[in-house]
């Protein structure tokens, strides 16, 4: 029978990633003092992780967009629910991503950020789809090149839920998850062990 969901990145091997990655940052911004953007909901719980290894006087700021329509690969424009707090003219932004997939939604943000003066401007995102890339998009930070699969945990969400994973799974039967929602709730119990199938 194909397990509802396995495990693709442990909770240790995204601390360890992440760990990585904002000691790259730091090194790469040394001197400055750059702008986090994060958008939400998703890519908060990886801004909360990634920016605590930033050893650089760092700010953050959010901004919550949904999509027009209910299509998953619309156009990529966005309405913004919440804009920045703070103004970016100027600054050094770093765009904090959970995913990109399409890449629709991310490249639309992008340019409306590019119209407010950044000093410059840069992505990183934990999980890079890339093999559904649409518009070309240059990643400077990528925690890992994820496979086409649905995944959920640590920030990235069905239908809101199992964000809260600290680990990321693979839906492996997205028909059951969208006739039970609560098909995931062992997980919520703790990491399987290595050798165990959903
Ligand atoms: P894009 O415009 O196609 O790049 O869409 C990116 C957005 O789709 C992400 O910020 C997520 O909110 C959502 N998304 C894409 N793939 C997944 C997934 O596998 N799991 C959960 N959300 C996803």
């Amino acid at each position: 029978m194909t397990p509802i969901a396995t495990v693709l990145y442990r909770e240790s091997e995204i601390r360890s990633r992440v760990r990585e990655l904002g000691e790259t940052i730091t090194t790469d911004y040394a001197g400055r003092s750059p702008v986090f953007v994060s958008v939400l909901k998703g890519g908060a719980i990886f801004l909360a992780d990634l920016f605590r290894h930033v050893d650089l006087p760092v700010r953050v700021d959010f901004m919550s967009i949904s999509s027009y329509g209910s299509g998953t690969e619309g156009s990529g424009v966005v309405r913004i629910l919440k804009d920045l707090d703070s103004d970016i003219g100027g600054e050094h932004v770093v765009v904090i991503e959970d995913i990109i997939d399409t890449g629709l939604t991310l490249s639309y943000l992008l340019s409306t950020l590019g119209a407010r003066g950044p000093a410059s401007i840069e992505i990183c995102a934990l999980l890079d789809k890339s093999v559904r890339r649409i518009p070309r998009l240059d990643i400077r930070y990528i925690g890992f090149d994820c496979p086409d699969r649905f995944v959920v945990g640590y920030g990235l969400d069905e239908r809101e839920r199992y964000r809260n994973l600290p680990f990321i799974l693979a839906v492996e039967d997205q028909r059951a998850l969208a006739d039970d929602l609560d098909a995931l709730l062992p997980f919520l119990g703790g990491e399987p062990p290595a050798d165990a199938v959903g």
